[in-house]
Parts: C-alpha cells; sequence; structure tokens
C-alpha cells in the first residue's frame, strides 16, 4: 500500500468504438479493435492512497484539477471502486503527465486512464488481473480499457448488464507483426468541437445509418483479425481505411452533423489513395479518430517514402511513426509525487522525449 507510478500508451483503433449501450459504466454497442502504441505517446501517472490526505486530489500536467468538475469526476470513478475492492478509506493523490507532443493533438484518455488503473489499484495493495484493470480503465473512458494491454487488443463488447463481461483481451502480442508501423500525420492541434462521449451519444440517438454501421461491426471484426493473424497487410489495409470511412460516414449523418476530418484529413485520404495505386497495392492504410489527424498503418521498408510524401502534402505540419508497444509498465523510480504526498515539480521535455523531475 502507497505509492505507485505506471506509465501506459495509447492506442489507436481499426475497428472503431462509437457508440454505448450503457452511458454510466461505459458499454460498447459493439466491439473494437487496436493497436497500443509505443512509449512516444505514453502517460505516466503516480497515485499515493495516505490516511494523512484529507481530500482526493487530481493533478494533470503540472496543473491541479477541480475534482467538483462533472467531467473530472465521471473519468475517476474507479477510484472509488479500487477504495471498495481494498477495503480502504484514505484519500488518494493522483498526479498524472501526458508526454505527447504538444502539436499532436492527441485525446490522450486511454493512456492516462489506462496508467490510472494500473497505479492506483497497486497504490490501494491490490494485485488485479488484466481484465479487472480493463473493466476499472474503462469505467473513465471506453478506449482506455484496451490500453492495459500491449500488440493487438479486442475489446469484448459483452452482453451482461454489469459490464463484468466488457473488457480488453490480446490478440496477439506487439512481437506478432514487428514490422507494422503508425506513420502519424499532423495538421491541426486544435481541441476538437464535439468529444467523442457527446459526439457518440449524438450520434446513436440520430444517425439513420448507424443500425447498418452495427450490423456490418461484427464481420469487420471477424475478418479484421483474420488478416492481422495472416499479417496480410493488403486486406488489413482495406478493411482499416472502409472502417475509418464507416465511422466517419456516420459521424456526418449524426444530428446536427459532427465533422472530425478537414481539408488537410481530405488531402491525405486521396494522397494515400495515389499511393497506393503506384505501388500496385495497399501498402498503406489511413484511420483517423474523433480528429483531423490521420494514422497511417504501414510496414518498416515503407516508413522513409510515406512519411516524405505525408510531410509533403499542404497542411501537415509534423510527423512521428510508432511502433506496436508492450503495454503497461510499473516504475520503481521517478515518481511524480514522493510518498509523504508532495508533488514533485516535473515536466515533459519534448526535445529529449524525457520527463524531468525536479
Ligand atoms: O473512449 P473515448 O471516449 O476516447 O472514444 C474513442 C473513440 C475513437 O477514438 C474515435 C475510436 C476508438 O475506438 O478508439
Amino acid at each position: 500500500m502507497g505509492l505507485a507510478t505506471f506509465e501506459a500508451t495509447a492506442n489507436i483503433a481499426v475497428a472503431k468504438y462509437w457508440g454505448k449501450r450503457d452511458e454510466k459504466l461505459i458499454l460498447p454497442k459493439e466491439g473494437s479493435l487496436s493497436f497500443t502504441m509505443d512509449d512516444q505517446l505514453k502517460t505516466r501517472t503516480s497515485v499515493l492512497f495516505s490516511p494523512a490526505l484529507k481530500e482526493d486530489e487530481f493533478w494533470l500536467n503540472g496543473k491541479k484539477m477541480d475534482m467538483a468538475d462533472k467531467d473530472t469526476a465521471e473519468r475517476l470513478q474507479q477510484i472509488e471502486i479500487i477504495r471498495q475492492k481494498a477495503g480502504i478509506k484514505d484519500k488518494a493523490k493522483i498526479v498524472s503527465l501526458n508526454c505527447f507532443p504538444t502539436a499532436a493533438g492527441f485525446a490522450s484518455s486511454a493512456a492516462g486512464l489506462a496508467a490510472l488503473a494500473c497505479a492506483a489499484s497497486k497504490a490501494a495493495g491490490l494485485d488485479l488481473s488484466t481484465e479487472e484493470l480493463s473493466i476499472l480503465a474503462r469505467l473513465g473512458s471506453g478506449s482506455a480499457c484496451r490500453s492495459v494491454l500491449g500488440g493487438f487488443v479486442e475489446w469484448k463488447k459483452g452482453i451482461k448488464p454489469d459490464g463484468s463481461d466488457s473488457y480488453a483481451e490480446q490478440i496477439a502480442p506487439a512481437s506478432r507483426w514487428p514490422e507494422l508501423r503508425n506513420v502519424i500525420a499532423i495538421g491541426d492541434s486544435g481541441k476538437k468541437k464535439v468529444s467523442s462521449r457527446a459526439g457518440m451519444k449524438q450520434t446513436v440517438a440520430t444517425s439513420a445509418l448507424y443500425p447498418a454501421r452495427l450490423a456490418y461491426m461484427p464481420k469487420l471484426i471477424t475478418d479484421m483479425k483474420a488478416a492481422v493473424a495472416a499479417k496480410d497487410f493488403a486486406k488489413f489495409g482495406e478493411l482499416t481505411m472502409r472502417e475509418s470511412s464507416n465511422m466517419h460516414a456516420v459521424m456526418l449523418d449524426t444530428w446536427p452533423p459532427i465533422m472530425y476530418l478537414n481539408d488537410v484529413s481530405k488531402r491525405i485520404i486521396y494522397a494515400v489513395h495515389d499511393y497506393n495505386a503506384a505501388a500496385g497495392g495497399i501498402v498503406a492504410a489511413y484511420t483517423f479518430d474523433a480528429g483531423p489527424n490521420a494514422h497511417v498503418y504501414t510496414t518498416e521498408e515503407r516508413v522513409p517514402a510515406l512519411r516524405k510524401m505525408l510531410s509533403e502534402i499542404e497542411g501537415v505540419e509534423k510527423t512521428m511513426v510508432c511502433k506496436v508497444g508492450e503495454g503497461p509498465k510499473q516504475l520503481k523510480e521517478g515518481h511524480l509525487l514522493s510518498p509523504d504526498g508532495t508533488v514533485l515539480k516535473h515536466r515533459f521535455d519534448e526535445a529529449s522525449g524525457k520527463i524531468i523531475i525536479e
């Protein structure tokens, strides 16, 4: 019991989660599949449970957050469950630092809430299974339930009303497809206009196309798993791109419409199709989440040419290349707070990619 620190990384879905059947428990309408990224897209989180603390406290990127804020309270609902599981009443101090390039504009919730599930349960003296950790992370943000595992991950939608069968499982470790890369093309760092939480709720409520999406998802997931098991990039790539477009189609069909793709995203879509045509087959595949930045999956030998091609597109400001990652890890040093509850001065140094703790 006491202090624990974990790092977890973002995941980028290829069969995407967009729509809940239970808003409070964050249970999805359908399953989803993702690759967990390497530690270029990580969050470090330290958690302390202590009888000396008077109230729960949450520090994000060096700022003390308002615990009365509804969104913050919802995201941290796992803390109370961890206290119950551990049979403790101690208050928690949570210090979390996102180590993403600031220009990247990533929704950092998946890495952050996966790191929180791991660090908070360990700090409370619990030794949970990945299933249990996945369920805790899910309560903060759906996609976070996939970041408690490395490699290629499936979130099973489950059917039970209490959500006890809705968690992520590893389908294949990172070593299964070591050549796979995600070339990220970043063109816009602005805050998104509609949060994924609000956006997907609106889609479920209003989109006439959404039932068609739900009908297509089970076969997509089966086909996608087969393509990854066979390392069949052409198949995987086609499914990935069509799935991204399918999700963005139901977003556009939402009322009022939701549009996360911008002109830069659209130029990237056309450019990737031209690139594949020139290569004589599908060797690169884009996918877009609830934002305009492109994640272009490809294989290692294609990275230099693809990266050059993407960086020359008008409006692309930065590119970065991620491998598939191994999942969360516990740190024995580099805590963001000390055992007496003092928050240590810390920051992410983008140039070196390191966390500086003073
Ligand atoms: O879990 P949230 O609220 O961050 O929603 C994530 C939704 C997508 O990123 C668009 C798709 C996905 O499966 O990650």
